[in-house]
């Protein structure tokens, strides 16, 4: 394994090169055909990371907790509401600590807008170990490196020329983090793809990581459209990706926030819309996705469908992430 990752925390993809970034999704895919054959990948022997999370999340920890397993290490699960973090003790001291224990930490600190990343980067300042981020409020890179990975195994190793629909979706739920939408945008066009991001008007991401998309694209040579009409983005589209998140205004507003979405009931990805993408066009959510919402059973369970791949990705991803800097 290459020593350059040794060490390094994975706060965010663009803390990475496009190479390094390949490396990851090489390695995880290595890790995959390792676990399907059931051929012993023991490269994290009695090492231990703690897993400290602010927020709940299902693929997310057992993909790091089954993962950490497999490569023969340990987890601690933390939740920041039984820690003394509840009792206000802070990144630095955490960081510090938890990091004299063991060997890595990961984080979930995603609900609050600039919040998490914040936090996530004062325990890394403090921390002799990597830290990992496991969602925050700017960028979810353990959740896009995966999506990455699937776009690659459905597309070939050069996605160079595919045109992603990045779209905001209903649901009557909480306000969820902008950290996926605006990972994708971050990474997906370093990879050479032509992006449009359709959201209403009151839903537009963060305008500085809008500037760091806009960048890639252009360093790129690659198109980055924002459009108020989700049937223009998933006009030729190869690659789908509708899910709800919260107006950034909002996000201390819950009442507020839920009678704005209602406005957009009709912003569903349903078989209708999928009929504008291209023909063999590919349906993406990170997931949990609010079926009857967000998305019809008749999508998200049908051949245009890749969303279990993008969980099972989670699992090699995590583990290679863990594997090339712990
Ligand atoms: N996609 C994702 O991060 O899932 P969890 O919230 O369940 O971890």
């Amino acid at each position: 394994m290459s020593p350059t990752f040794r060490g390094r925390d994975y706060i965010s993809t663009q803390d990475f090169s496009v190479r390094e970034l390949q490396s990851f999704i090489n390695i995880s895919t290595e890790l995959k055909r390792k676990f399907l054959l059931g051929e012993a990948h023991r490269l994290l022997q009695d090492k231990t990371i703690f897993l400290l999370f602010f927020d709940n999340s299902t693929r997310t920890r057992n993909s790091f907790e089954a993962g950490i397993t497999q490569l023969g290490g340990h987890a601690h699960f933390i939740s920041a509401d039984t820690s003394q973090i509840a009792h206000g003790e802070t990144p630095q001291d955490t960081g510090i600590i938890l990091s004299r224990y063991g060997h890595g930490i990961a984080v979930r600190h995603d609900l609050e807008p600039y919040q998490g990343n914040k936090y996530i980067r004062e325990i890394a300042r403090h921390a002799d170990v990597p830290v990992i981020n496991m969602q925050c409020d700017i960028d979810h890179p353990c959740q896009t490196i995966a999506d990455l990975m699937t776009i690659q195994e459905r597309f070939g190793t050069n996605p160079k020329g595919l045109k992603m629909a990045v779209s905001w979706a209903y649901a009557p739920s909480y306000a969820k983090p902008l950290s996926v939408p605006q990972g994708l945008l971050m990474l997906m066009s370093r990879f050479g793809m032509d992006i449009t991001l359709a959201h209403p008007p009151e839903y537009a991401l963060m305008p500085e990581v809008m500037d760091t998309a806009r960048q890639n694209a252009e360093e790129a040579g690659v198109k980055l459209d924002v459009t108020h009409d989700m049937d223009e983005a998933f006009e030729d589209a190869d690659i789908v990706y509708p899910k709800s998140w919260g107006a950034l205004s909002l996000f201390s507003k819950p009442e507020e926030a839920l009678k704005l979405s209602k406005k957009y009931k009709n912003w569903v990805c349903n078989e209708k819309r999928m009929q504008m993408a291209k023909k063999d066009a590919v349906y993406m959510h990170c997931l949990p996705a609010d079926r009857g919402n967000e998305v019809t059973d008749a999508v998200i369970d049908g051949p245009a469908s890749i969303v279990y791949d993008e969980a099972e990705n989670r699992l090699h991803t995590a583990k290679a992430i863990m594997a090339l800097t712990m």
